[in-house]
């Protein structure tokens, strides 16, 4: 028996501005969506004016969880403190931890076209919010394609009913993240493990949820059960899948540091002022 997760809520993404005065949308970590454990904040980019862009994100820091960088066009240089540096092309990710502290810059590696692309950022328990710093980076062809009828699907981490794995291992929150393409009027199911909090968040195209509809930019956070159900409508679809386990602790959010306890935020800050990242 399976149960069909049900569209909780629809958000819609509002403008923001970020980092040195990149234009973004803001999906989760906005008023009507503050997280959704484990998940603290979705932003989107998407121009191909570079004035949007060009400023990028120079250093700053972070404390207490992961950012995930995902492009689907454009470049961008990723640097930081502990000694990583690498570019994201197009269908490539990028995926760190940031745990006790890291410094980094995030600079757009081009003066004009299109960058279009997604920052999640994943929470840590407790126990490893204060965990050595790690990256990892993987490009476009290091990345799962599994091809279903009217459908393509990229597996950068979890695993499909179907089997396909991702590159990328995350036992402490076991997220599944899917970027699925579909064709016109097509049907596309997925199976979710019960406990994990989950949502769908259209890139492009349009589709149907049940008796609900998502058109770009808009998130569906899913209610309860094992099982998402959806279908594109005739303009064909993007979306991003994305689940994760919760972690059902205390959230304290100070800028670029997400801790259990406001006096925790506030050593992240001191810490980062005197030096100590
Ligand atoms: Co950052």
């Amino acid at each position: 028996m399976t149960t069909p997760r049900k569209v909780e809520q629809v958000i819609t993404g509002m403008p923001a501005t970020d980092g040195a005065g990149v234009e973004l949308v803001r999906v989760i970590g906005q008023p009507r969506l503050m997280d959704l454990d484990p998940f603290l904040l979705l932003d989107a980019f998407r121009s191909d004016n570079p004035n949007d862009y060009i400023a990028g994100f120079p250093p700053h820091p972070h404390r207490g969880f992961e950012t995930v960088t995902y492009l689907l066009d454009g470049r961008m240089r990723h640097k930081d403190n502990a000694g990583n540096e690498g570019v994201i092309e197009p269908g490539g990710i990028q995926w760190m931890t940031a745990g006790r502290g890291i410094v980094h810059s995030e600079m757009p590696e081009q003066e004009n076209g299109m960058l279009e692309g997604f920052q999640l950022w994943i929470n840590l328990p407790a126990s490893h919010k204060m965990s050595e710093p790690a990256y990892q980076e993987h490009d476009a062809g290091n990345i799962p394609v599994e091809q279903r009828p009217g459908a393509t699907v990229r597996v950068i981490t979890g695993i499909t009913s179907l089997g396909t794995e991702g590159p990328v291992k995350q036992p402490l929150t076991n997220p599944l993240y899917l970027d699925v393409s579909l064709d016109a009027d097509t049907d596309f199911s997925e199976t979710l493990p019960e406990s994990h909090n989950a949502f769908v968040y259209a890139v492009k195209g349009s589709l149907a949820l049940g008796s609900d509809r998502l058109a770009r930019d808009q998130l569906a956070v899913l209610g309860k059960g094992d099982q998402v159900n959806l279908r594109s409508e005739q303009t064909g679809a993007r979306f991003l899948l994305i689940a994760g386990k919760p972690l059902g602790e205390p959230v304290a959010r100070g800028g670029p540091f997400v801790m259990n306890t406001d006096a925790e935020v506030r050593q992240a800050f001191s810490d980062y002022q005197a030096g100590r990242f």
